[in-house]
């Protein structure tokens, strides 16, 4: 096996004269670390149910999955796959044009109207991917001149999206409410937006809302939360942080995906009406994009109704969630600060040890994928879990098991 001597973020800064020329160090240090490039876009055979097959390099393997965000097991419901084939029948497979101008269709509008009811907001708007939303939001609303405070771990959608604002970036140590209260001190008299998340991806810790939330308002700065994983996942009935925290009318936009639990494709943002209306015309990732298909707005009203018509799916999600970690605790494992269904499994700086074990696991029949610096710090290399309610408790010890016999085997 190689060494893996560098990372990706040694090739940020190309040497070269032409933006065109990748640097020849990569292609060479991709070639050498072939075995360990298999592991990324891995081809997944199958639905994105609890278990499936993977091929990964040249070798197909039967696994349990613990690396598809279908957090409700809301991909293959037949309610929603019905629903998404309905429209397919009679709508046809694309929207065919932006929003504004011929994209929308009443499918839309229904949507729209359903999310502002779920959150309890005047008004929610979709975007066509989730990356396209968190940023497109930011950059729609920030402009030179302003503040985007974020928090450290924010998702780079976020960060992408006040640095196309052109906005000053300023980042506060994760969850910390100090160094939150420094940075706004320091902007102080800037136009300011305080941007968080619900459940950071990487790490499974929520915002800490309610020490947050007290510094934020005596700086009366206003707050926009991506709850891409918290989503029909938080809160008695599925709203998010904000609602499991009881501060949802502290928030003044809340934003999420509907590529995590919803099991489909897009985002939207909820707030004031007035707001939104100005949004539509300056967001450009929605204005300059096209609309969601009309089969992927089908599945996701249908989604939105089967996970808020009971708690059933949400209570077996955490219940999953809580066995699991309860077992991956009694194994040693580093879970780190994760209070949620994203589990991440820490393994330290050993790339090479990350790679392999990975490979390793595959093969054994569990599907995870590794994480790697500059996504996570070059000491906290890691697996990223994701739990669902679809999961068995024997698929659930079945993975328990791999893990034991790779990752904990060789950390003794
Ligand atoms: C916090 C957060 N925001 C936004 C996104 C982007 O969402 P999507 O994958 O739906 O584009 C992700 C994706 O992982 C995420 O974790």
């Amino acid at each position: 096996m190689h060494d893996i001597e560098h990372s990706l973020a040694d090739f940020y800064f190309p040497d070269g004269p032409d933006p065109l020329e990748p640097p020849p160090e990569f292609a060479t240090w991709m070639r050498d670390g072939a075995w360990a490039e298999s592991l990324y876009e891995p081809r997944l055979l199958t639905s994105v149910g609890p278990t499936g097959r993977v091929q990964r390099g040249g070798s197909v393997h039967d696994v349990v999955n613990l690396s598809s965000y279908n957090y409700l097991g809301l991909a293959t419901h037949p309610e929603v796959t019905r629903a998404a084939v309905e429209a397919l029948q009679e709508r046809g497979t694309g929207a065919c044009g932006s929003p504004l101008l011929s994209g929308m269709a009443d499918l839309h509008e229904t949507l729209q109207e359903r999310l502002a009811t779920f959150t309890g907001r005047e008004d929610a708007m979709l975007f066509n991917s989730g990356f396209a939303g968190g940023m497109g939001t930011l950059a729609g609303l920030l402009r030179k001149g302003d503040v985007a405070v974020l928090d450290a771990k924010c998702h780079l959608c976020l960060v992408d999206g006040a640095k196309l604002s052109r906005a000053k970036l300023v980042f506060f140590d994760h969850n910390d409410p100090e160094s939150l209260d420094a940075a706004l001190s320091q902007t102080d008299g800037k136009r300011r937006l305080v941007v968080l998340e619900g459940v950071y991806s990487m790490d499974g810790d929520t915002a800490d809302l309610p020490a947050l939330l007290p510094v934020i308002e005596r700086h009366r700065v206003g707050v926009f939360i991506d709850e891409a994983h918290s989503i029909l996942v938080y809160g008695e009935t599925g709203r998010g942080v904000i609602e499991h925290y009881g501060v949802a009318d502290r928030v003044a936009l809340q934003f999420a995906t509907f590529s995590k639990a919803f099991s489909s494709i897009g985002g939207f943002v909820a707030g004031p009406r007035p707001l939104l209306h100005y949004l539509r015309y300056y967001s450009n990732a929605y204005g300059f994009s096209c609309a969601l298909p009309p089969a992927v707005v089908a599945g996701v009203i249908k989604a939105l109704e089967v996970a808020t018509r009971d708690s059933e799916l949400r209570d077996r999600l955490w219940s999953n969630t809580r066995y699991f970690r309860a077992q991956a605790r009694g194994l040693g494992l580093n879970l780190g600060d994760s209070t949620s269904q994203v589990i991440p499994i820490i393994v330290g700086s050993d790339r090479t040890a990350l790679y392999e074990m990975c490979l390793e696991m595959n093969e054994k029949g569990l599907f995870l994928a590794p994480v790697d610096y500059p996504s996570v710090p070059e000491d906290s290399l890691r697996y990223r879990v994701a739990i669902t309610a679809a999961h068995t408790r024997e698929q659930l010890d079945r993975a328990l098991n791999i893990i034991e016999d790779t990752v904990v085997r060789r950390q003794r």
